[in-house]
């Protein structure tokens, strides 16, 4: 097992970019693979959720290369022309890998099977496979969870699906399978969620048009290939947005080439109306996604009732939110969010087991938390937390050591690799303590 000691300091500094974006890593791999010619994909991110996609592509038999960890090159195998993997194909921890493959083999000729790790074994897949099987697919699951049997050799039709919880994975799985279907395939999600997929089809060349929260999508003839330069992730960079708010001096802690999807930024405005001094420089659009340098600086934060209409724009930074809450003036509360129950870890648990051996008096709701945070230098403890094997846990509880009154041993952090490799040098750029350790 892999753990990070990280002792207490007071000050982040400096200029630095964090790696690509995971969604759009994904999501470059696979529509490149189904594109007719050659793409070439820069700023790629190489952690091990992406690279499980990547050898999937591979397995499936697209031809990619990779010059540099950051660069791949995809020979698109045309939208007929992925060929049955001769295994299991592994996803690793990767949740997104394993939702958007259903979809997209749910329409291929053969069959596939889907593993993961322990994590995503226990991850629920109901919520793919049915919109599927209305589409006339056949796939299984075991108890709503992975493995994944998908038969293949079935002709899909177009279906008008509303989604029960806003997922921007169930909703791409639908769009890929329906680049297969017979008719248009419409999605419509109870509330905004991210829009990655979209914007990247459209870049492809294919038809679809989204009035409202509902994405409709005409079956195409072919995708062309795209030169793409992945934006920083924004949900990494939110790691050290939250560092900058409690511990950067007046010149801030800058983070540049940023991807600033609106459907992904509700940490922003979260923080902001805590009082957090974030400022976007250089705005501009990158390929289908806009971007921009963030300036933050050291701010004091006071609690806040986060509004639900946040919470899927937020999804993935709510870990690091509970840090900030816990350092904020006054009691934030959390709710609408029970989604993280079923992320890499049951997030509201694993947070509040962690949050209660740093001393944050916090409420868990069944949906949320409400946390009584303190402003006051060093008013967090310190001690061992378990991060439960999840990434965004882990690098969380690495921030919480600029308000830590003594050291924070955060144990099982291997999976920081899928999502943030060179994380520990990163933090430790902008004057974080973190050592790790392999026992
Ligand atoms: C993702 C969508 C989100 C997010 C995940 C990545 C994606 O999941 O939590 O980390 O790339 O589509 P849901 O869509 O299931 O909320």
């Amino acid at each position: 097992m892999r753990d990070f000691e990280v002792r207490p300091t007071l000050h982040v500094s400096g200029t630095i970019s964090v790696p690509g974006d995971k969604s759009i890593s994904h999501r470059a791999l696979m529509l490149s693979g189904l594109a007719d010619g050659t793409s070439e994909v820069t700023g790629f991110l190489a952690g091990e959720d992406c690279l499980a996609t990547l050898h999937a592509m591979r397995a499936l038999g697209v031809r990619i290369e990779q010059p540099s960890a950051t660069h791949v090159i995809i020979h698109g195998s045309g939208l007929h022309g992925l060929k049955g993997a001769r295994r299991a194909l592994d996803m690793g921890n990767a949740g997104t890998a394993m939702r958007l493959f259903t979809g997209l083999l749910a329409a291929q000729r053969f069959p596939s099977t889907l593993i993961g790790d322990a994590s995503l074994m226990k991850r629920p897949m109901e919520r793919v496979a049915k919109p599927l099987r209305e589409m006339g697919a056949d796939v299984r699951t075991h108890d709503g969870k992975p493995p994944v049997e998908i038969s293949g050799a079935r002709r899909l039709r177009g279906i008008d699906y509303t989604m029960p919880v806003p997922s921007a994975q169930v909703k791409s799985a639908i769009l890929l399978a329906a680049l297969y279907a017979d008719g248009d395939t419409s999605v419509t999600s109870p509330a905004i969620c991210r829009d990655h997929s979209e914007r990247m089809l459209l870049s492809c060349g294919v038809q679809l048009t989204t009035v409202g929260l509902r994405t409709t999508l005409s079956p195409p003839q072919r995708l062309t290939s795209q030169r793409l330069n992945v934006p920083g992730d924004f949900s990494s960079a939110a790691f050290f947005i939250v560092a900058g708010l409690l511990g950067a001096g007046s010149d801030g802690l800058v983070i540049e080439n940023v991807g600033l999807n609106p459907t992904r930024t509700g940490l922003l405005g979260i923080l902001r109306s805590m009082g957090g001094d974030i400022e976007v420089t250089h705005a501009r659009e990158s390929g289908a996604e806009p971007v921009a340098d963030l300036r933050v600086r050291a701010s004091a934060l006071k609690g806040v009732e986060v509004p639900k209409s946040l919470v899927p724009l937020a999804i993935d930074e709510f870990p690091v939110l509970f840090i900030a809450a816990a350092c904020a003036r006054g009691e934030t509360v959390i709710t609408g969010a029970e989604e993280l129950r079923v992320k890499e870890s049951d997030r509201i648990a694993a947070m509040s087991a962690g949050l209660r051996t740093l001393g944050v008096a916090h409420d868990v709701l069944p949906d949320g938390m409400r946390i009584e945070g303190r402003p006051d230098a060093s008013a967090l403890g310190g001690g061992r937390v378990d991060s439960h094997g999840d990434h965004r846990v882990a690098m969380s509880f690495t921030v919480a050591s600029l308000r830590a009154a003594k050291p924070i041993l955060i144990h099982d952090v291997a999976n920081v690799a899928t999502s943030f490799p060179g994380f520990v040098g990163l933090a430790r750029s902008v004057g974080l303590d973190v050592t790790e350790s392999e026992n």
